[in-house]
């Protein structure tokens, strides 16, 4: 697996109380092996900052969103260096919930991921197919256009490619290694035309109901780099085994 870092990075979406919060850290063990990294919602960035720092233990935080612009009139919005301010060194851009939802595109993703490079901080950028684009077979396309679009105008390595499969998000109906190591491998080879043999070091996970049960089969994979895991990732005991897979 080259010299590229492995990573299992925890997405809690819009979920946890500070009290929960506070009990997984609590009981959360984590690993000096490899990249742990936890995305809580913006309200407990700073409190989880607190947390990890209390606990000792290995773990970075990251952001689940971030604006394009770095300061101003728009409310309700988050900066990078407000990311930045509470400790964090990773933010997520363009999750398909996100897309979906807030109807983000790839124009609005590369803003902000030019905004997170430039600040320093690491992008997890997700890409992904619905499932009608997975059945009339043009999984490619979307995963290109997805990439170009991200990264126009960048040319450095220093980003983290999450490839999540719609369908495969909360449903339980993970993508098999082979179908995610075969579509990790096209995505590198995309990377490649964009920025050259540094495509070897990227790290590209994979996301979509990843659990205790499956990390084995997906830590095998040549292509993959580790997981961005969502439900699986609110009880630290099961964080923990997937963790421990990897590790
Ligand atoms: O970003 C992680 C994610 O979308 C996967 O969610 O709940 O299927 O692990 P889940």
């Amino acid at each position: 697996q080259s010299d590229r870092r492995i990573y299992v990075i925890a997405n809690w979406k819009m979920n946890k109380s500070l009290t929960e919060t506070a009990e997984f850290f609590q009981e959360f063990k984590s690993s000096n092996d490899v990249s742990v990294v936890v995305c809580p919602p913006t309200q407990l960035l700073y409190p989880t900052q607190l947390f990890i720092k209390q606990s000792g233990k290995p773990v970075d935080l990251g952001g689940q969103n971030v604006h394009w612009a770095d300061k101003g009139a728009y409310t309700g919005e988050t900066s990078i260096s407000m990311l930045k301010d509470v400790g964090c060194e990773y933010v997520i851009i363009g999750h398909s919930e996100r897309r979906q939802y807030a109807h983000e595109d790839d124009v609005l993703v590369n803003k902000k991921v030019k905004q997170a490079i430039k600040a320093g901080l690491i992008p997890i950028i997700c890409i992904g197919e619905t499932l009608e684009e997975k059945n009339s077979m043009r999984t490619e396309q979307v995963l290109s256009t997805q990439l170009f679009g991200a990264l126009k105008e960048i040319d450095s390595g220093d980003f983290i490619i999450a490839y999540e499969p719609v369908w495969a998000i909360g449903t339980g109906q993970s993508a098999t290694a082979d179908l995610a190591q075969q579509t990790h491998s096209y995505i590198r080879s995309v990377l490649k035309q964009i920025v050259g043999e540094k495509a070897e070091n990227i790290s590209i996970l994979y996301g979509g109901s990843a659990n205790e049960s499956n990390a084995a089969e997906y830590s095998s994979m040549t292509d993959i780099d580790g997981v961005l895991v969502g439900g699986a990732s609110l009880k630290a005991q099961s964080f923990d085994g997937i963790i421990k897979v990897f590790a």
